[in-house]
């Protein structure tokens, strides 16, 4: 594969279609945080107004860490799987009384963050902070396991690791934030689980699978 014909095309096409997202209007790092921490179980439609009134209430991470935990619960009422937002208020006293209210920009420190996994930490200083971290979630491991006809379990650890450690090629001579937000776009409107979109895809002449005719059988997870 031409990693740089494929950055090439990915980003055009990524630059041309794009969605104004509340999120994507600045590279404030707590929105990005917060952002990617609602999208993780929850789908970008449904998470738009709940991030919206959120960033209203808590603008920055002070007003979260001062919160109420009651009016906190209250804006997320609805979004299910609690303990995000739970780890996030717990995350965010951290940042304020360790980091002076800055989300830290370095990886151990951000890791280190109550909540904060392998995925949010690369999400949050790729796209608030231009490093180039992959940020390796479901739809990324969808779109490369079809990109490079990788066929290794995506419910295993290891095959995450995989991704992470073939991911940095692709970061090389980009801005980490748009890459890995094409990565996602393209995950989301055209490499979709079922009937992916190939026709439409802009790195269809780099898709090992589709080459095959194999794309639909891709990623590979097994059953538990
Ligand atoms: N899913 C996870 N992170 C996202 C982002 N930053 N934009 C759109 N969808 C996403």
């Amino acid at each position: 594969i031409d990693v740089s014909k494929f950055q090439d095309n990915l980003l055009d096409w990524y630059q041309h279609t794009k969605r104004e997202l509340p999120w994507r209007k600045n590279q404030d790092a707590y929105r990005v945080w917060v952002s990617e921490i609602m999208l993780q179980q929850t789908k970008v439609d449904t998470v738009i107004p709940y991030f919206n009134q959120f960033m209203e209430w808590f603008p920055t991470p002070e007003d979260l860490a001062y919160a109420d935990e009651e009016k906190v619960m209250k804006a997320w009422e609805g979004l299910g799987y609690y303990s995000r937002v739970r780890n996030l208020q717990t995350a965010v006293k951290e940042v304020v009384e360790e980091y002076g209210g800055e989300v830290p920009s370095e990886k151990k420190h951000f890791s280190s963050l109550k909540g904060v996994g392998p995925y949010t930490a690369g999400a949050v200083l790729s796209i608030a902070y231009e490093k180039p971290e992959p940020a390796v979630d479901g739809n990324v491991m969808r779109v490369f396991s079809r990109i490079l006809n990788i066929t290794d379990d995506i419910g295993k650890a290891k095959t995450r690791k995989r991704f992470e450690a073939i991911l940095p090629e692709f970061l090389e001579d980009v801005r980490p934030s748009e890459f890995n937000q094409a990565v996602m776009e393209l995950g989301a409107l055209i490499c979709t689980p079922k009937s992916p979109g190939c026709l439409l895809c802009p790195v269809q002449q780099h898709c090992e699978a589709r080459k095959q005719g194999v794309q639909e059988e891709l990623p590979i997870k097994e059953k538990k």
